[in-house]
């Protein structure tokens, strides 16, 4: 009668442990195929300057620029599941030169949805006045700069299983120095994804 109990006790725990183990294997069966996140669409949808200003530096003979830009950043999360995005951050080049960083406070997007983040990017004048072209580009009337968005996200599937993705927007625009707004702004938009 003992043993019999037992070894009842033995097969339902073995049942058990089976039927969990088959539960888990669908899940992340599933995690994996219809549920695979997709990675989110990062674009930047408006370049505009919020402030400028020029100057002379008489002794170095350089030009003096600051220039704030207000960039508006949209992110699309594509996936059912919720987005964290975390450690992001956009850049701003000029002539292959980065002068201006801005950090993109961590954040979440829900399923399905599309957020807007709005930045100021600051070019730094300091690491313009080093470079030689600078002069000559404001003399022509336009400076060429480009905009590089990174966003790197998290998409818990079911609570239980991460998948790590990241997109970036890079953006090729130009500043119109005489009356301060941005010409032309061409975008080019990369996604991936990483388990
Ligand atoms: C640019 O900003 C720096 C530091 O804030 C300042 O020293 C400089 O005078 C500014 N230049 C112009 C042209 O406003
Ligand atoms: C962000 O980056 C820093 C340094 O690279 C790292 O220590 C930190 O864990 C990262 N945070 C997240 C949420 O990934
Ligand atoms: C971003 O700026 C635009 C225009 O200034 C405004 O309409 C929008 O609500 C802002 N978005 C966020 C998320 O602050
Ligand atoms: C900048 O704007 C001024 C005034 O609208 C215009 O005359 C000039 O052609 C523009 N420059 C460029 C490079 O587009
Ligand atoms: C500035 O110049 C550009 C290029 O010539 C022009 O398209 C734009 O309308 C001008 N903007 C203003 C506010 O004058």
């Amino acid at each position: 009668m003992g043993s019999g109990s037992k070894c009842r006790k033995t097969t339902c725990l073995v049942v058990t442990l089976c039927l969990v183990i088959a539960i888990l294997l669908v899940l992340v069966l599933l995690a994996f195929t219809v549920f695979k996140p997709h990675p989110p669409i990062t674009t930047v949808d408006t370049v505009k300057v919020e402030d400028m200003s020029l100057g002379m530096d008489i002794f170095s003979m350089s030009v003096n620029v600051n220039v704030s830009l207000d960039v508006g950043v949209s992110v699309t999360n594509r996936n059912k599941f919720g987005l964290e995005y975390h450690n992001s951050s956009a850049q701003l080049y000029y002539r292959g030169q980065l002068i201006g960083e801005g950090p993109i406070p961590n954040g979440e997007i829900s399923g399905e949805e599309t957020k807007g983040i709005n930045l100021t990017l600051t070019i730094m004048a300091d690491r313009l006045a080093s470079n030689t072209e600078v002069t000559k580009d404001i003399a022509s009337g336009s400076m060429p700069l480009n905009t590089l968005v990174r966003l790197f996200g998290m998409v818990k599937v079911m609570g239980f299983i991460r998948f790590h993705v990241a997109s970036t927007s890079s953006c090729d625009f130009a500043l119109n120095i005489s009356n301060r707004t941005i010409i032309g702004n061409t975008c080019i938009s990369k996604t991936e994804l990483s388990s």
